[in-house]
């Protein structure tokens, strides 16, 4: 139990603070003291966007910056005017968590005129070269993970990964994230370079037929979506013919959600469900083994390293990263600082999100 808190803890203090560099979390001076910074959100639909803006703000005024937080409702043209309104308001650096990551360029454009520096929020912002900075998770690691999580689930690799040799053909279903966040193709690609091995030994089998990414991406990653798409999967393919769905790939717990919600009201065994963000809802769902898994993704992280790099540039500092192949926007390719990331089951939901501080047990057992 304690190896695992020490380890998420770990990672927190690996990312806070910055040993050898004193001028790391002073206020900054200068013209910049007090300095307005922008955080543009994508939307409050999601509790982890809630989290996220808040721990940003925080952490920004804890450094002596005023914050404009704004959420945009996954609309792209509110994100785009609220963009506007920081640059007039004078914001010295936006932090920016973009709903289409290719539908900002202008608004960039306008941001590298006025000399406002750019960081990309866990999600890259594609085609133009005014970002500087991303700060995430390991992207391609949280699908690597969704897809591990889904078999291990459905028994066909053990705890540590490996191969179990069992041979039990399965019947799982696809879904994907919204195709305008860049994250979604890393996800979904991760996860099926560890599925479609299985899919080809014949072990896997979508019932559906559908595995293409177009097919199985849900728009804006709403959970009404997803569970109208499993309703009619369940409608058109299950039904009659008697399958049994044993196993679906989700890559976000409201999608995941979405889906058990489809399977509850077909009156179905509950299929082996992944997901991410260890959203209080599939954390109650987690702990009385509906939603099977989750990816933890400690959003503490991430708001102090974003936090820490406006601080940085605005102090003369060069931010610190640890990825500078990865993220390519298809202009340039943007310095990155990688988070890491965890899989989470019944079986150490405690230990990872409630011993590590991140959610108390009264809200991963209540699910609010
Ligand atoms: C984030 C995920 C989140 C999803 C839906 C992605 O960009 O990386 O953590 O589940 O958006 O909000």
């Amino acid at each position: 139990m304690a190896a695992g808190a020490a380890l998420v803890l770990g990672l927190a203090g690996c990312a806070g603070t910055r040993a050898g560099d004193p001028g790391a979390q002073q206020p900054a001076g200068g013209d910049n003291k007090g300095a307005l910074i922008g955080v543009a959100m994508p939307t409050k639909t999601s509790e982890r966007w809630i989290d996220d803006g808040n721990n940003v703000k925080a952490k920004l005024e804890e450094l002596g910056y005023q914050v404009d937080l704004q959420y945009a409702n996954d609309k792209v043209p509110d994100q785009q005017q609220q963009i506007e309104s920081m640059l007039n308001k004078g914001a010295k650096v936006l932090i920016v968590a973009s709903i289409d990551g290719t539908a900002l360029s202008q608004q960039l454009a306008a941001a590298a005129e006025d000399g406002v520096k750019v960081i990309a929020y866990d999600r890259l912002i594609n085609g133009t070269p005014n970002v500087d900075y991303y700060v995430t998770f390991d992207n391609n690691k949280v699908g690597v993970q969704q897809g591990t999580s889904l078999l291990q689930g459905l028994g066909i690799l053990d705890a540590e990964g490996k191969d179990t040799g069992q041979t039990d053909k399965k019947t799982i279903e696809l879904f994907a994230g919204s195709p305008d966040d860049n994250n979604a193709h890393f996800f979904f690609d991760g996860a099926m370079s560890v599925i479609q091995p299985y899919i080809d030994k014949g072990i896997l089998t979508v019932g559906s037929g559908q595995t293409e990414f177009s097919q199985v991406a849900i728009q804006q990653w709403k959970q009404e979506t997803a569970q109208a798409r499993m309703e009619t999967i369940l409608n058109g393919f299950y039904a009659k013919g008697g399958k049994k769905l044993d196993g679906v790939l989700a890559p976000y717990d409201g999608l995941s959600r979405g889906i058990l919600n489809a399977t509850k009201a077909a009156a179905i065994p509950n299929p082996i469900v992944t997901g991410q963000d260890a959203e209080k809802p599939s954390d109650k769902l987690i702990m009385e083994g509906v939603q099977y898994s989750t990816i933890f993704k400690d959003t503490r992280l991430l708001g102090d390293t974003a936090a820490t790099m406006v601080d940085d540039l605005l102090n003369g500092r060069e931010p610190k990263t640890n990825d500078t192949k990865t993220y390519d926007n298809k202009v340039k390719i943007v310095p990155t600082y990688l988070h890491d990331t965890h899989i989470v089951t019944k079986e150490n939901l405690i230990k990872v999100v409630v011993e590590s501080g991140y959610y108390t047990k009264e809200e991963v057992e209540s699910g609010q």
